[in-house]
């Protein structure tokens, strides 16, 4: 408490242990900083698992700019970059809620250039594969760096995981136009260029996914409701389940979809900009 107040806002508490994506806390007030600290350490309101050190708390600067996830798919020295994207953090629209694991993403991010790709590549992914490298570990997987691009086109690290995001992954998949399957077999195939020179192929049009999240998400998501109105599969729209459960006859359901945990849906269009793609999937 005494850190925060000395360093002052804004200023970023982060839960030290799995929360689901819930754990970051960018406090624009003193006031919301320790209420962050309080309930991370002391409520547990979000449930996080706690590191084997017990509840503890990230306290980071506040960095300005713009976030993107950059995902790459490595094989020891081989890495193949996937399209580019951007999830939308914030619930409730004109970013009044609470900081989410993502309540919408598009794909490409327009924010990387060339240029940042370029950089991120020779100054973030390929050191850390350098770096893995020399600590014994080669890597074959999934590699996603998020990343905050600042006004001068300075890109940082946030964090890495060792997955594709949610809900990037979906605009991402509707995208991708290569056979998914070919794909992963390339990146556990040991013959150089395997991966590395995988003819992946993307769509050029934009793909956007929207969250539908529970009632009471992140705190206290509701679960059991009724999903109605699920549209019929197209080439260019896909509705991605991510907690919905479809109890059957001999477990009490009839087959109908519900809805089972926080975030519940990812609608995901594509279209021809941002906007048109953004058009679409709120239609659906
Ligand atoms: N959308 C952020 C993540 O998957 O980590």
């Amino acid at each position: 408490h005494r850190y925060v107040d000395n360093q002052g806002v804004p200023i970023v508490v982060k839960a030290d242990g799995l929360a689901a994506g819930k754990g970051v806390v960018v406090a624009t007030s003193l006031e919301q900083a320790h209420q962050a600290i309080e309930y991370m350490l002391t409520t547990n309101a979000l449930g996080v698992k706690h590191n084997q050190a017990g509840a503890c708390v990230v306290i980071e600067e506040f960095l300005a700019g713009e976030e993107a996830s950059f995902m790459v798919m490595c094989h020891g020295d081989q890495v193949l970059p996937l399209a580019t994207s951007q999830d939308h953090k914030r619930l409730l629209d004109h970013d009044l809620g609470p900081n989410t694991g993502g309540m919408g993403a598009y794909s490409p991010a327009p924010v990387v250039t060339p240029e940042i790709h370029s950089r991120v590549m020779r100054e973030i992914i390929m050191p850390t594969i350098a770096g893995m490298k020399k600590d014994g570990i080669r890597y074959t997987g999934f590699l996603y760096a998020g990343l905050m691009i600042d006004a001068q086109g300075k890109p940082k690290t946030l964090e890495f995981n060792c997955r594709l995001g949610d809900p990037e992954t979906q605009p991402i998949l509707m995208r991708l136009k290569s056979d998914l399957l070919s794909l992963l077999l390339a990146a556990t195939d040991d013959q150089a260029g395997a991966l590395k020179d995988f003819p992946i192929q993307w769509d050029t049009r934009t793909a956007l996914g929207v969250v539908m999240a529970s009632q009471g998400y992140p705190l206290a998501p509701q679960s059991g409701e009724a999903i109605t109105g699920l549209p019929p599969e197209s080439a260019d729209t896909m509705v991605f389940h991510a907690g919905t459960v479809t109890p059957q006859p001999g477990q009490g359901g009839k087959g109908e979809v519900l809805s089972a945990g926080g975030r519940v849906l990812c609608v995901t269009a594509l279209g021809h900009t941002v906007k048109e793609a953004q058009k679409n999937a709120y239609e659906l």
